[in-house]
């Protein structure tokens, strides 16, 4: 088999690195464009060079997977970042010849379009707009969100807010984003999700006494139709979703065996 060339926007994040792997693990090339790798997607959205600049790095390549990410809770942060990274990439594709971009979502976040998830909606549109060569994965909460939202404070006490979830592994959703952007464009794909439903405060919890953190933590309910959403099942995966195999337990054992 031919070995094909990935372009992986936000190769250095939690999804993003496990992605790179999963790919390279199957023989094929990944190019990293990350801020740290030497490449702002934002800067690439203002400014001409840079978008020039984007379309060379981008030549030869086969795909473009998308999983930049911004750390913001604000639907208007969120919306301009997505939506500019977004209309950069796929511009820059076009220039540069590339078919297919891979794009991840998160399942729920299209029904509930409030908050970060504003970002997320504004995303998908714009990718299911783009034509006809491109692939959308919905996905659920990763296990290791857990520890992005131990992350997100620095108090000994840290509040988490109230979500149901069924989370997956980003090592599964990564090989999933590989799969897909080594095949041909498929359009929506099927959601994927993980084996079993749990509540976000109690996995942040488990997660910071495996690692030996005193921290305590306090689940709270966020206002409004975000945060019922959260709440209501909206995020969970549908009947017909793909499920993973890795559990939380499962994950946390990694995680503790760490050192
Ligand atoms: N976390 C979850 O539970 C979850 C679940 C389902 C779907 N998702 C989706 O998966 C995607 C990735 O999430 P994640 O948690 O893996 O993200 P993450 O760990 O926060 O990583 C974000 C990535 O984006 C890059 N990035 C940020 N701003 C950039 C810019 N201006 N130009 C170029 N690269 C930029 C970062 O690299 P630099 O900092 O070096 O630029 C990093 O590689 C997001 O779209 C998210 O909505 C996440």
């Amino acid at each position: 088999m031919e070995t094909m060339t990935v372009a992986v926007a936000g190769g250095t994040g939690v999804v993003g690195a496990r992605t790179v792997e999963a790919l390279r693990r199957a023989g094929q090339e990944a190019v990293v464009l990350s801020r740290s790798e030497g490449t702002d997607l934002l800067a690439a959205a203002r400014d001409t060079g840079e978008a020039h600049r984007l379309a060379r790095t981008l030549e030869g390549c086969a795909a473009v997977v998308d999983v930049t990410s911004v750390t913001t809770m604000g639907g208007a942060a969120s919306t301009r970042f997505f939506e500019a990274v977004t209309t950069a990439l796929l511009t820059a594709e076009r220039a540069a010849g590339v078919t297919h971009h891979v794009a991840l979502s998160i399942v729920g976040a299209a029904a509930a379009p409030y908050a970060y998830y504003a970002g997320k909606a504004a995303q998908e549109r714009l990718v299911m707009a783009s034509g006809d060569s491109w692939s959308l994965l919905r996905a659920t909460q990763f296990h290791e969100f857990a520890s992005q939202l131990a992350a997100r404070s620095r108090g000994r006490v840290k509040p988490v807010p109230a979500v149901r979830s069924q989370p997956v592994a980003a090592a599964e959703v990564g090989a999933r984003l590989a799969q897909l952007a080594t095949g041909e464009p498929v359009g929506l794909s099927r959601d994927l999700g993980g084996p079993k439903v749990e509540d976000m405060p109690t996995l942040v919890r488990r997660y910071l006494a495996a690692t030996g953190s005193r921290a305590r933590v306090f689940a709270v309910p966020l206002p409004g139709r975000w945060g019922r959403a959260l709440r209501d099942g909206t995020l969970l995966p549908g009947p017909d979703a793909q499920l993973g195999t890795q559990t939380f337990d499962d994950w946390l054992a990694t995680v503790s065996r760490t050192p």
